[in-house]
């Protein structure tokens, strides 16, 4: 009885760790020529996109950001690896969908 107890106890203190992460995973970008890009791993994740979508073939971390223009993504970089019209809105327009003043 003790042992399941703890063996649920260290369950749920994975998945919350693992739901804080996500939870806690807006990235900001502010980028000097264009308007503050909020990144929601809420939405991304709550739309059935898996980690390995996106990391690391894409994404590292904050840190190990892999900067990238808006040209760049426009030819399937970075966002624009779903972001092409697609699977996603293109990053060819849509502008203020990504970019808040
Ligand atoms: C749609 C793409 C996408 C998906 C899916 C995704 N991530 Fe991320 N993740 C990102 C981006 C973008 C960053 C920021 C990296 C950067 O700045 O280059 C990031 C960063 C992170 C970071 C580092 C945060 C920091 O402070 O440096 C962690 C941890 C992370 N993601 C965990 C996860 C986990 C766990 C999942 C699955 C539940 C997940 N991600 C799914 C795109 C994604
Ligand atoms: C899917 C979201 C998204 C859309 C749509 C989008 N952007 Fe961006 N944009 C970003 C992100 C994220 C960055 C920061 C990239 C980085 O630092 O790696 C960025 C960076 C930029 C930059 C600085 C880098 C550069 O290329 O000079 C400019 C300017 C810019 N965007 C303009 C635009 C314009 C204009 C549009 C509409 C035609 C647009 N963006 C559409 C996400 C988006
Ligand atoms: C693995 C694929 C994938 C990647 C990579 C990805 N997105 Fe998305 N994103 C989607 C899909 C799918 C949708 C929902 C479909 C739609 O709205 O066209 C979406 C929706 C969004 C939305 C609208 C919902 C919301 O969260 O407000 C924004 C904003 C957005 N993405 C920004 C970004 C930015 C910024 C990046 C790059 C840092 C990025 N996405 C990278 C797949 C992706």
């Amino acid at each position: 009885m003790k042992k399941a107890l703890s063996v649920l106890l260290a369950l749920l203190m994975t998945a919350s760790f693992v739901y804080a992460v996500v939870g806690g995973g807006d990235v900001q970008f502010e980028p000097k020529s264009a308007g503050k890009v909020t990144f929601s791993h809420d939405t991304h994740v709550g739309m059935g996109k898996q980690c390995m979508d996106c990391h690391d073939s894409i994404y590292v971390t904050k840190t190990k950001h892999n900067k990238v223009s808006m040209a760049e993504m426009g030819k399937g970089q970075s966002c624009g690896v779903c972001h092409n019209g697609k699977q996603a809105f293109t990053v060819k327009g849509n502008c203020k969908t990504c970019h808040k003043n």
